[in-house]
């Protein structure tokens, strides 16, 4: 089982989900790529069993630059994959996450987590147990 978690983070937030997504990855025993949306490869990303994405909520509920450009690269392969999605936000009320959830939806994928893990500005021990039991998913 191959689980990839890419993401995006301007000022460590989502990035400290992120680990502790692959935290929980690993713990599942897959074999895990962690990368920052501008370095990912898609190529390699598109072989994961799982896939996992994070973005804070930038923008006016948008998703960070990074991780939008990433997401558009990949975003017409994503029939019948699994997709787990995660993000920090602040004053909002989740709606760029709905958005990304939905979008993702129609694209074909499987959201594992319904309308995604959102969590208000940095985690604490919840929310990274949170990510943690996502990453340990499927
Ligand atoms: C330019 C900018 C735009 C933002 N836009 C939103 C927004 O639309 N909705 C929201 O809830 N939070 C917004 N935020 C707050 C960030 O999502 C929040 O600070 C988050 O924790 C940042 O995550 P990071 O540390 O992973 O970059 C914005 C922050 C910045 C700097």
């Amino acid at each position: 089982m191959k689980k990839a978690i890419v993401y995006a983070s301007m000022t460590g937030n989502t990035e400290t989900m992120a680990n502790a997504v692959a935290d929980g990855a690993k713990a599942s025993g897959a074999e895990v790529i962690l990368t920052t949306a501008d370095s990912a490869n898609e190529a390699d990303v598109l072989t994961c069993d799982v896939i996992f994405l994070g973005s804070p909520a930038m923008g006016a509920e948008v998703l960070d630059d990074a991780m939008e450009a990433f997401f558009s690269k990949i975003e017409s392969s994503l029939s019948g994959k699994k997709i787990g999605l995660f993000g920090s936000y602040d004053w909002g009320d989740g709606q760029w996450m709905r958005d990304w959830a939905a979008r993702t939806a129609a694209a074909g994928a499987a959201v594992i987590n319904g309308d995604g893990l959102i969590c208000h500005l940095t985690s604490d021990d919840d929310a990274l147990s949170e990510c943690k039991k996502l990453g340990a998913q499927i």
